[in-house]
């Protein structure tokens, strides 16, 4: 699910108006230009993810960009509390990397995040909002490795509203190292916040 993530957000149309090249979206470049991009900052962990999915993609038949899309739309509605969810088949195959800078990171500010997905796709604050569900069902490896799989609520099984909830609750301290860039202090036990999440709910256009 955030290998769906991270190729798609990499399109902007912002960067195509200053004359440059803005990414192809959910054009697999992730997968096909994998050395380039897995190696960008906020990408880091796919390249694991990448490497195994490859012999499946490349057993599908299917194209790199529509395997991504693909399988995180089977592995998604495999969650409990998940809808089935259909997926759109035809993308066409990225012939060179997205450039970097355009995936979302745990430090960045909420004007920053919002104008990013204002900028990939026009969704509003509602629907970044939206996309966030995903945390209901994921875990940080690789931004604080002394607690890797921490989850992100306290259901990282079930596709719920958990993670809505318990990212408003105060949080308490640190369940892992203190002092890493793009990490908050978290209200639960075992559970871990990212920065962006903490002001994600607490700005009045997102709360
Ligand atoms: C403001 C936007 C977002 C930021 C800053 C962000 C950041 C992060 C970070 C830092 C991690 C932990 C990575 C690691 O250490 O392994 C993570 C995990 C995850 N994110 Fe996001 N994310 C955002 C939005 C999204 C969206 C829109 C989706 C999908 C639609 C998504 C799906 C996931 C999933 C599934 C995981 C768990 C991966 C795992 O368990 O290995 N994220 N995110």
């Amino acid at each position: 699910l955030r290998l769906t993530f991270h190729d798609a957000i990499a399109i902007s149309p912002a960067l195509e108006a200053e004359g440059k090249f803005g990414g192809g979206g959910a054009d697999g470049s992730i997968m096909i230009f994998s050395k380039t991009e897995t190696a960008f900052h906020p990408n880091i962990g796919l390249d694991e993810v990448v490497e195994s999915f490859r012999p499946f993609q490349e057993r599908s038949g299917m194209g790199v960009a529509d395997f991504i899309q693909f399988s995180g739309a089977v592995g998604t509605s495999n969650c409990p509390g998940a809808p089935v969810l259909n997926v759109s088949i035809g993308r066409t195959d990225a012939t060179r990397p997205a450039p970097d800078g355009l995936v979302p990171e745990p430090f960045h500010d909420v004007d920053t995040i919002l104008a990013r997905f204002a900028d990939a796709g026009e969704f509003d604050e509602l629907e970044t909002v939206w996309f966030l569900i995903a945390h209901s069902v994921a875990a940080q490896n690789d931004i604080d490795p002394t607690v890797s799989h921490a989850p992100f609520d306290s259901t990282p099984e079930i596709m719920d509203g958990q993670f809505f909830i318990e990212t408003q609750l105060r949080g308490e301290g640190f369940i892992g190292k203190a002092g890493i860039e793009g990490v908050a202090k978290s209200p639960v036990r075992g559970e871990f916040r990212l920065q962006s999440d903490e002001l994600l709910a607490r700005d009045n256009r997102t709360a």
